[in-house]
């Protein structure tokens, strides 16, 4: 009974130190590194690709990474990134963004978003994003 409790114990304090080996972060952010899985398609952290670099996204002016090249749509946008504008976005990016160049249907599950934002934010303070800026 004691031992069985032990292990318990251990293998509940492995899971913790591997989740925060990866990022010091939420289950909702861990979850969400996974699903950034399928933004890497066109996006990177700390590099610009298809589509602008994702470091300091949230609190960032829509269209403002310096050299590129956005849509006259998403420049004209006024948007601030923050969690409510990110959502919305997400969910249906020419929804929001009419005439936007991310041809990227969108992320309909709210908790897939939740989780996609949680890691955005989170990721702002790892190394590979404070090396980028
Ligand atoms: C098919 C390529 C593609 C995929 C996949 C894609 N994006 Fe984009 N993304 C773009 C492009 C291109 C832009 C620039 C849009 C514009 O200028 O209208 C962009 C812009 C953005 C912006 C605005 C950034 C800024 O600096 O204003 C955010 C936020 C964003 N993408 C998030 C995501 C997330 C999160 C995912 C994954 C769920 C994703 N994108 C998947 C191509 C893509």
């Amino acid at each position: 009974m004691k031992l069985r409790r032990r292990a318990a114990l251990l293998a509940a304090c492995a899971l913790w130190a591997a989740a925060g080996a990866g990022l010091a972060a939420s289950a909702d952010a861990l979850r969400g590194e996974q699903l950034y899985g399928r933004c890497l398609a066109c996006h990177a952290l700390a590099t610009d690709r298809v589509g602008p670099r994702h470091c300091g996204l949230l609190g960032r002016r829509a269209g403002s990474v310096a050299g590129f090249d956005y849509s006259a749509a998403m420049k004209k946008s006024g948007l601030v990134w923050d969690e409510k504008t990110l959502d919305r976005f997400l969910r249906k990016p020419l929804d929001l963004v009419p005439g936007s160049s991310m041809t990227y249907d969108g992320v309909p599950l709210a908790s897939e978003r939740r989780d996609l934002i949680a890691y955005l934010k989170a990721v702002a303070n790892t190394a590979a994003c404070r090396a980028g800026r």
